[in-house]
């Protein structure tokens, strides 16, 4: 399973970075419009700390303007993957990007046939939000369960990318489900590795070395 950060915060895209677990980044308007830089030079920068997909999302909402964001985005670094809004509009901005050996990732998805439209549309990544269904009382992870099926049956190669996740429960189960990608925020990588036991095992090992007297 691969771990996408979801930020477009430079200190937490290398602090992330520094375990050497991490395989892309997403970002997205929202997340662009925290950090007070031109887009450009954020997109440039995590490019030089993160080799792998860095997502980089449109905001036209017609398709030839993001045809035409899209390329220009693309031109940044070859690891930007140009997102799009799941949207008929989207769709056919996918379909021309793709067609140009562009790679796409088809946000903002709900539902399991906006799923199996973005997998035929050739993208390469499907980012279903999880916690934004949960917020509606809607079970998130049901959805990806349904999403890794349907790409199972027909063998698809877009891949299922859980963005909107909130807690490390929404790992696990992805990771359960056979989802090929997780992006997760810097708060949630965090909680990923702690453990009291661990904390706890590992004073006792330390005091009981300690005893010893000898050094390694
Ligand atoms: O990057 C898209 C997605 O991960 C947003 O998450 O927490 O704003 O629903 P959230």
């Amino acid at each position: 399973m691969k771990f996408f950060i979801d930020t477009a915060n430079i200190d937490q895209i290398k602090d992330a970075a520094s375990l050497g677990i991490l395989d892309g980044v997403t970002t997205n308007p929202s997340l662009i419009s925290k950090e007070n830089k031109p887009l450009n030079k954020i997109l440039k920068e995590i490019c030089e700390i993160v080799d792998g997909p860095v997502s980089a999302e449109v905001v036209a909402t017609e398709s030839d303007t993001m045809i035409k964001e899209g390329k220009k985005l693309a031109k940044i670094h070859p690891n930007i993957v140009v997102k799009l809004p799941t949207t008929r509009e989207g769709i056919k901005a996918c379909v021309a990007l793709v067609r140009e050996g562009i790679h796409t990732n088809m946000t903002l998805v709900f539902s399991a046939t906006q799923a199996l439209i973005v997998a035929k549309a050739g993208a390469s990544f499907v980012s279903p939000f999880v916690g934004r269904l949960d917020d509606i009382a809607q079970d998130g992870m049901e959805l990806i369960r349904d999403i890794v099926q349907i790409y199972d049956n027909y063998e698809f190669g877009t891949q299922v990318l859980v963005a909107s996740v909130r807690h490390p429960i929404h790992l696990v189960q992805s990771a359960l489900m056979g989802a090929h990608v997780a992006t997760i925020p810097y708060e949630v990588i965090g909680k990923l590795l702690n453990h009291p036991l661990t904390d706890a095992g590992l004073e006792k090992f330390l005091s009981d070395w300690q005893k010893t007297g000898q050094k390694i």
